[in-house]
């Protein structure tokens, strides 16, 4: 089993190689870790400091085996479209590729990724209110928070969401209440690859000063 469980990473080392590491070894991952991406989840911001996140830690073979069927399905569904999208920002077709090939690759894999963690909101009162744009604020900060504790303590992570395509399948699979919903799967595990820098586009390219336009430099 690997031990790599240094935390001793920088902030910003952290924040600018923190990718989406979807090839992880199937090893198990120590309970207190996760407890510690949890605690790190925690520590973000929600609306009005309600707190109304929930987190379900999935370790189940089976549970995990009924996840990875509706992700793939999810997949199947929408394949096309991805080989036909051009390559994201400031990318090349190759490394488009590359990307579609390890999305394929967790796919395949999603459930033997040793934990997945779902993230969900109850009583979403964003929802309730009708605040589209706000609904997610308060669950995608921690989120984060967990991908950057993953990457801190040598695990790798990736924020997914196509199991939403089946969603109420989904809801049924974790037996969800009706007044809760998921926003995220995130599995985690430790990396068969190596981390590196994220690449993105310049800071120029996509800030303004003051008013729209108004070149960043
Ligand atoms: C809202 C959202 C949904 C995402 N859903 C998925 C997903 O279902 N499956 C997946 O493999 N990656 C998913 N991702 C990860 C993105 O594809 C990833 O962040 C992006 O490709 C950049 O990857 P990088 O950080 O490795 O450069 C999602 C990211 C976001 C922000």
């Amino acid at each position: 089993m690997t031990t790599h469980t240094s935390d001793e990473i920088g902030l910003f080392d952290a924040i600018f190689t923190t990718r989406a590491m979807r090839r992880l070894k199937p090893d198990p991952v120590p309970d207190e870790l996760i407890r510690k991406v949890l605690e790190a989840g925690l520590c973000a911001p929600s609306g009005g400091d309600v707190q109304n996140w929930r987190f379900i830690v999935v370790k189940d073979p089976e549970i995990k085996r009924q996840l990875q069927i509706r992700y793939k399905r999810a997949l199947d569904d929408v394949i096309e479209r991805y080989r036909s999208n051009p390559p994201p920002p400031g990318k090349t077709e190759e490394q488009k590729a590359r990307m579609l090939a390890a999305v394929e690759y967790l796919t395949e894999h999603f459930h033997e990724a040793p934990v997945l963690i779902v993230c969900c909101l109850v009583d979403d009162y964003a929802r309730k209110l009708g605040l589209e744009k706000m609904s997610g604020a308060s669950i995608y900060p921690a989120v984060q928070n967990i991908l950057l504790a993953a990457r801190a303590l040598g695990l790798g992570a990736t924020l997914t969401t196509r199991h939403l395509i089946y969603e109420k399948e989904v809801d049924q699979i974790l037996g969800l209440p009706p007044n809760a919903e998921t926003f995220a799967i995130i599995p985690i595990g430790y990396p068969m690859g190596r981390f590196g820098p994220v690449s993105r586009q310049p800071v120029e390219k996509v800030a303004f000063i003051d008013r729209w336009g108004n070149p960043y430099k």
